[in-house]
């Protein structure tokens, strides 16, 4: 087992090479990580997002086609790509068996269904290992530039976990050869809190506050890392005072008023579980507002790429004081 978690010193979070995004279903991962890389690629660092959900469409946000797991140009120093197991372990045979006709031979009798099928966690090691492979400066691909920042849109918490924790599962199992050397590159790096930072998404809001709370008890006792930086992502704002909202309920209950009052009572429930969270975490938190649009799309992104941008700023200008 991995030791407990030693906070790391505090660092700019785009120092890392690696940000995995994380939180309870719904919360906002995908909007937050297409923010940070938006802010990672702002601050000129060559950024690439992973989508590990084919579901996900995070490329219809910048209104970009994309072909699956090919690394495809978002904005200037930004790139997205869509990590599915049965490309990645397609790719990672290609890398290791060399004699083409062979790999030809075995793709074609489907070997590698069988073989994935009947290893419980290769899919999640296929995956973070092609996450590894991007985030390497030289790459096994020679297919594009390195990247300064890989940023992954991780499934929600239980399964990031067991992602995260892949490596260590197939080092036991391959005790020798190079399935155990790969495992253990990927694990020092993603053990690594100088090179890896996990970044917890959550709404105000009971249920996802337990679960980063949760969360970070797990990832200390099961990957040895902490929290590197929370996002508190649709944070209502506080349009009115307690006095204001007062004299509101004094009204007659016509719509818009009900509307307000209805805003301004969930922005107090979200301000004491905001709260909560920042009191028992412990950790860097940073919000982002609710944005009332119809759909979020590139300027909002801007938007709350700019908001985490000046936050982070300011986060690291206090530790410096
Ligand atoms: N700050 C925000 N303000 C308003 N809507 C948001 C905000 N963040 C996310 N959303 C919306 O909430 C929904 C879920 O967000 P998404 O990023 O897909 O969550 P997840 O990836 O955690 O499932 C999406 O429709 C998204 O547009
Ligand atoms: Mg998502």
């Amino acid at each position: 087992m991995p030791g407990p978690a030693t906070a790391p010193p505090p660092k700019d979070l785009f120092e890392h090479r690696l940000l995995f995004v994380t939180g309870k279903g719904g919360v906002g991962k995908t909007t937050v990580a297409a923010a940070l890389g938006l802010a990672a690629a702002h601050a000129g660092l060559r950024t690439i997002v992973c989508e590990l959900d084919a579901r996900e469409r995070l490329h219809s946000l910048f209104n970009v086609s994309t072909r699956g797991f090919e690394e495809v140009e978002l904005a200037p120093d930004l790139s997205a790509i869509a990590i599915d197991p049965e490309h990645a372990i397609e790719e990672y045979l290609l890398l290791q068996i060399k004699v083409r006709p062979v790999y030809d031979m075995l793709f074609k009798n489907r070997v590698f269904d069988y073989f994935a099928a009947a290893t419980p966690g290769l899919a999640e090691l296929v995956t973070i290992g092609k996450v590894w492979e991007l985030a390497q400066p030289d790459r096994l691909t020679k297919k594009t530039k390195p990247y300064d920042l890989v940023i992954v849109d991780a499934p929600a918490t239980g399964h990031a976990l067991a992602m995260l924790e892949a490596p260590e599962t197939f080092k036991k199992i391959a005790r020798v050869g190079p399935i155990h050397r790969q495992a253990g590159y990927i694990q020092s790096f993603l053990h690594d809190p100088a090179t890896t930072a996990i970044v917890a998404v959550a709404t105000a809001e009971e249920m996802p506050v337990n679960e980063t709370l949760d969360l970070r008890r797990e990832l200390i006792a099961r990957v040895g890392l902490d929290i590197a930086l929370t996002v508190v992502n649709a944070l209502e704002p506080e349009y009115f005072t307690a006095k204001e909202i007062g004299i509101l309920r004094k009204e007659d209950q016509i719509a818009p008023i009900e509307a307000a009052v209805l805003q301004s009572e969930r922005s107090v429930r979200q301000a004491e579980q905001y709260e909560r969270l920042a009191k028992e975490l412990k950790r860097p938190v940073i919000d982002l507002p609710f944005l009332y649009e119809k759909s979020i799309g590139r300027q909002e992104l801007n938007e709350l790429a700019d908001k985490l941008s000046s936050d982070l700023a300011e986060q690291l200008e206090r530790v410096a004081k």
